[in-house]
């Protein structure tokens, strides 16, 4: 399949999903009022439906044919992930977000935190309509995701925090979802165990890099991400460019890499970027996304060659050279 006509087929999956979201935002702010306008405000904001886009070429890769059996299941993955940012906004004190302002900026805590547990609630009801073994992997992916947060916290400023702890952390937080939504619609399709399996192990593969790639972009990304850089140092948050660095500069340089760090502010960003490059470590996260990414890849192999195969790997792309 050539690169354009794959962008245009994704493009069109994309105009799908958010056709949907906007129809059952409709929908739901006739019965729920204001909850629903606000929410659904930062649903509609934009957004690359990475999530939803995973679950309908998964599958159809399985299989599947008839596109309607698992878009409810792919919208609740976006209506989830959707509450994770609201939530992770206020916590990151964020104050944009997909490039509008963030709900919390806009209506206040108390009613960013509804807002968030409503989205979930909705999330939760387009899931539940199916059968109980995808509905566990759903459920049990998102709850590891709240466990993830809680580490992610406990390590912030922790400066021996190490590469395993970094990883546990994506994991949760990022990778389990996207693994939960590519098996979830494997399963859906009635793929075989192993199928399933591949198309999880595949969407962790891809959902590690996924963050990588988000955590660099934190360090020396633009205006195109549609939210701040910096806020992950700025949080004390362990990264892995951070803790590479940390391992590998002594002396002087890591006293003051462990100064900047925890003392973090605009002006030192220039010294941060040097120091972490001299250590070498953003380069070290793009060799650990471009292999997370190799081994994705491998995750396809098994699978017959078909068009939802050649776009599956195009997303991988995409996450590769993503700016947003
Ligand atoms: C942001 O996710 C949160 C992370 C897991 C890094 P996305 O980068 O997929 O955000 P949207 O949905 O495109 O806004
Ligand atoms: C992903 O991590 C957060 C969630 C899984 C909710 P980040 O904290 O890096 O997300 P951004 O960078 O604010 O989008
Ligand atoms: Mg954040
Ligand atoms: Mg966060
Ligand atoms: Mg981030």
């Amino acid at each position: 399949m050539e690169d354009n006509t794959a962008l245009d087929y994704l493009e069109d999956l994309r105009d799908l999903i958010n056709a949907n979201l906007e129809a059952m935002i409709e929908e739901q702010c006739a019965i729920y009022g204001e909850v629903a306008e606000l929410s659904g405000k930062i649903l509609l904001a934009g957004g690359k439906r990475l999530r939803p886009i995973l679950s309908l070429l998964s599958y159809q890769l399985s299989g599947g044919e008839n596109i309607d059996e698992v878009m409810p299941l792919a919208l609740a993955s976006e209506f989830i992930h959707t509450a994770t940012l609201i939530h992770d906004d206020i916590n990151d004190e964020s104050l944009t977000r997909r490039g509008q302002s963030t709900l919390h900026a806009l209506v206040g805590q108390p009613k960013a935190i509804i807002g968030g547990d409503w989205l979930f609630v909705q999330g939760f009801g387009l899931g539940g309509k199916y059968r109980e073994e995808i509905v566990e992997v759903m459920a049990s992916y998102s709850s590891r995701l709240a466990s993830a947060e809680f580490s992610q916290l406990d390590h912030v400023l922790d400066l021996s925090t190490s590469p395993e702890d970094y990883l546990e952390i994506v994991k949760g937080k990022t990778a389990g979802p996207f693994a939960a939504g590519c098996k979830g619609a494997a399963l859906v399709a009635n793929a075989s165990q192993d199928r399933c399996e591949e198309l999880f192990k595949f969407g962790m593969e891809l959902g590690i890099a996924f963050q990588l790639v988000d955590d660099l972009l934190d360090i020396r990304g633009d205006e195109r991400m549609g939210k701040p850089r910096g806020s992950d140092v700025y949080e004390g948050k362990m990264t892995l460019p951070l803790i590479h660095a940390l391992t590998l500069l002594h002396g002087e340089q890591r006293v003051r890499l462990a100064e900047l760090i925890r003392n973090f502010d605009d002006s030192l960003f220039d010294e941060l970027i040097s120091l972490l490059e001299h250590a070498e470590s953003l380069r070290y996260s793009e060799i650990l996304i471009d292999n997370h990414l190799e081994r994705a890849i491998s995750h396809l192999d098994n699978f017959e060659d078909c068009d939802a195969k050649q776009l599956l790997k195009h997303v991988v792309r995409m996450v590769q050279n993503r700016h947003s």
